[in-house]
């Protein structure tokens, strides 16, 4: 990809990264390692750690993870290249801007003008002949013209090649089309207009940039939006709906609403700090992006249960992040967007000065589980709610819920602190508990609970980031462990292509490290990289390590391929396998 990959090595292998986190964070050192407070996410005790043997630092609270060019990424909130150029000046190194690099940045250029046109073209279309029921459409949804404009809102005409046409017209190439996201390509490989008789809502970045865009239908067919594909220009992660009109609100707070259409009555409704993420969950970098223009947030999601839900992962990414978070209830409406539609702007703006912070909403939600006519219901309620008072950080605020809750249970305050006091003792063993697995004895725990739910099995892949951890701290295994186990034979395909690209890197006679694959790989699975690094095996064990992963690498892939295979006795394989990895996993010598 874009830059030169000779260049990229000997940028890192100048930069140190002890140093370079150090002019951020105040590290401190602990065995071979450095600690301190993440500063990707709000923390009490230092989680965050950095590695200078491998060049990297992680983080075991949020999963935040790289190498050197990567920390400036998100620290300074920089996309690759200008964070290569933000380093290579430190060092007083000159970026080649040859070849591949200004081919690749032309590329960029061409895709950003190629959006902006396709942008115009869909806005030229909602307001000629075509778009005459997509205007009815949007009319119909109360937006006047003065919000269709300056949200850019447009229409894409039923065919297949409308578009190709305009842009063909203004110069652009089918590939062009293609790398924008705009076309898709058939099996004959004719190329043919992906947004097709759908109204068009422009995502525009931090810097007014058209980047994707999402297209829904104007009746009940599916599916009801369509969003870009990720491309060079548009990362679904690092964006919010709106983020480029609401940056400029003179408002304290920003309003993260669920949906395009939500956002859009909101800021027509006068609320100028709407946004929403991007048809997908809110990550923890769209919270990262927020923290550069807000303290607060307040979430106004879907009243329906899937609203709740998805409001509920929200908080906790938003507070991880350091927000303070407020949450919205509309009652008697499905979503923002319905509310001002039927009682309007002022009602709207009273549900937010009464909205609730998370604390009230978590104990609201709780109260709801239970009926509180019966004994034993309040008793598990009060616990819930003992637990979720516990985890608060402030004592006064402490004090107060706790007074308002029992109320609410009616038992008595000093019966209720009693319960929170329980509650805060099971928490701090349960801190030291993970702190002890996760920091002192991290070959046991090597990655956050959640990463490690992803892989299908997730045995063979501790086996798979057990070889990884190896390979990155001694590359002289390579020759013997490639012979030994192809990267075909992992069972997660992320940590296969990993494996792939370190033998790669070995053949072309580069260093096997992080940074080297920082350029090919996409966030989430560098930071897979650098949890699997944390696994550590003392120098004299590694060889023995490396065979016994091997075989359980082995026996999985072997299980996985041959359907015989299933009826040996699972328990009996269970325990076999069980036998294997402790000797690695525990902490005997
Ligand atoms: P909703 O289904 O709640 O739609 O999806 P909405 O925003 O209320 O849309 P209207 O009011 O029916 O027009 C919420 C968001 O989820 C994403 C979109 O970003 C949408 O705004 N989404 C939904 C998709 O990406 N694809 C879908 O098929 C549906
Ligand atoms: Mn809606």
């Amino acid at each position: 990809m874009a830059i030169d990959e000779r260049f990229l090595d000997e940028l890192t292998a100048r930069c140190d990264i002890v140093d370079l986190v150090s002019r951020y964070v105040a590290l401190k050192k602990s065995g071979n390692n450095y600690f301190g407070l993440c500063p990707f996410h709000n923390e009490k005790t230092a989680s965050f750690s950095v590695a200078p043997d491998k060049q990297i630092f992680h983080c075991f609270g949020c999963g935040a993870g790289g190498g050197p060019i990567r920390f400036i990424m998100d620290i300074e909130g920089l996309d690759f290249p200008d964070a290569v150029r933000f380093l290579a000046k430190q060092y007083n190194m000159e970026v080649p801007e040859s070849g591949e690099s200004t081919g690749y940045r032309l590329k960029r250029g061409r895709v950003l003008a190629a959006l902006k046109d396709a942008a115009r073209f869909f806005y030229a279309q909602l307001h000629g002949p075509a778009g005459a029921q997509a205007l009815y459409y949007f009319r119909q949804r109360r937006l006047s013209r003065r919000t269709m404009d300056n949200f850019g809102l447009g229409y894409a005409p039923d065919s297949f090649h409308a578009l190709l046409d305009a842009m063909k017209a203004k110069g652009y190439t089918a590939e062009e089309l293609d790398a924008a996201g705009l076309v898709g390509r058939s099996q004959n490989g004719t190329y043919y207009d992906k947004f097709r008789n759908r109204v068009m809502f422009p995502i525009i970045d931090v810097r007014g940039d058209v980047i994707g865009f999402g297209g829904r239908v104007m009746d009940d067919s599916k599916p009801k939006y369509l969003n870009s594909p990720e491309t060079m220009v548009f990362n679904k992660r690092r964006n919010l709906f709106a983020i480029n009109r609401a940056k400029k609100t003179k408002s304290e707070y920003f309003l993260l609403a669920e949906g395009y259409m939500d956002v859009i009555a909101l800021h027509q409704a006068g609320f100028d700090s709407a946004v929403a993420s991007l048809g997908t969950a809110l990550t923890d970098e769209q919270a990262r992006l927020l923290t550069r223009y807000t303290k607060t947030v307040v979430v106004c999601y879907d009243a329906d249960t899937a609203g709740q839900t998805a409001a509920q992962r929200a908080i906790d990414i938003l507070k991880k992040a350091g927000l303070r978070v407020k949450i919205l209830r509309i009652p008697g409406a499905k979503d923002p967007d319905e509310f001002i539609k039927s009682k309007g702007a002022e009602a709207f703006r009273k549900l937010i000065e009464r909205s609730d912070n998370d604390v009230r909403y978590r104990i609201e939600s709780a109260r709801e589980k239970y009926d509180f006519t019966e004994d034993d219901q309040r008793i598990l309620f009060l616990r819930e709610a003992a637990d979720i008072l516990a985890a608060l950080d402030s004592p006064v605020e402490r004090d107060v819920y706790t007074a308002s809750t029992a109320k609410l249970a009616g038992v008595t305050q000093a019966a209720l602190e009693q319960e929170v006091k329980k509650a805060q003792a099971r928490r701090l063993r349960q801190q030291k508990r993970q702190y002890h697995r996760q920091v002192r004895a991290p070959a046991q725990a090597a990655q956050p609970k959640a990463r490690a739910m992803q892989f299908r099995d997730v045995r063979s892949a501790r086996a798979e980031q057990g070889l990884l951890a190896l390979l990155f701290t001694d590359a002289s295994l390579l020759p013997e462990m490639r012979e030994k186990v192809r990267p075909e034979a992992f069972s997660s395909p992320e940590l296969g292509r990993m494996y792939q690209y370190a033998i790669a890197l070995f053949d072309s006679g580069r260093s096997i490290t992080v940074s080297a694959l920082e350029q090919a790989l996409p966030p989430e699975e560098v930071e897979l990289l650098v949890s699997a690094l944390q696994n550590q095996v003392p120098a004299d064990q590694r060889h023995r390590a490396m065979e016994d992963y091997i075989d359980i690498i082995a026996q999985h892939a072997a299980a996985r391929d041959i359907p015989g295979q299933d009826s040996e006795d699972p328990l009996l394989r269970k325990a076999q396998l069980q036998r294997k990895t402790k000797r690695f996993d525990g902490t005997e010598g």
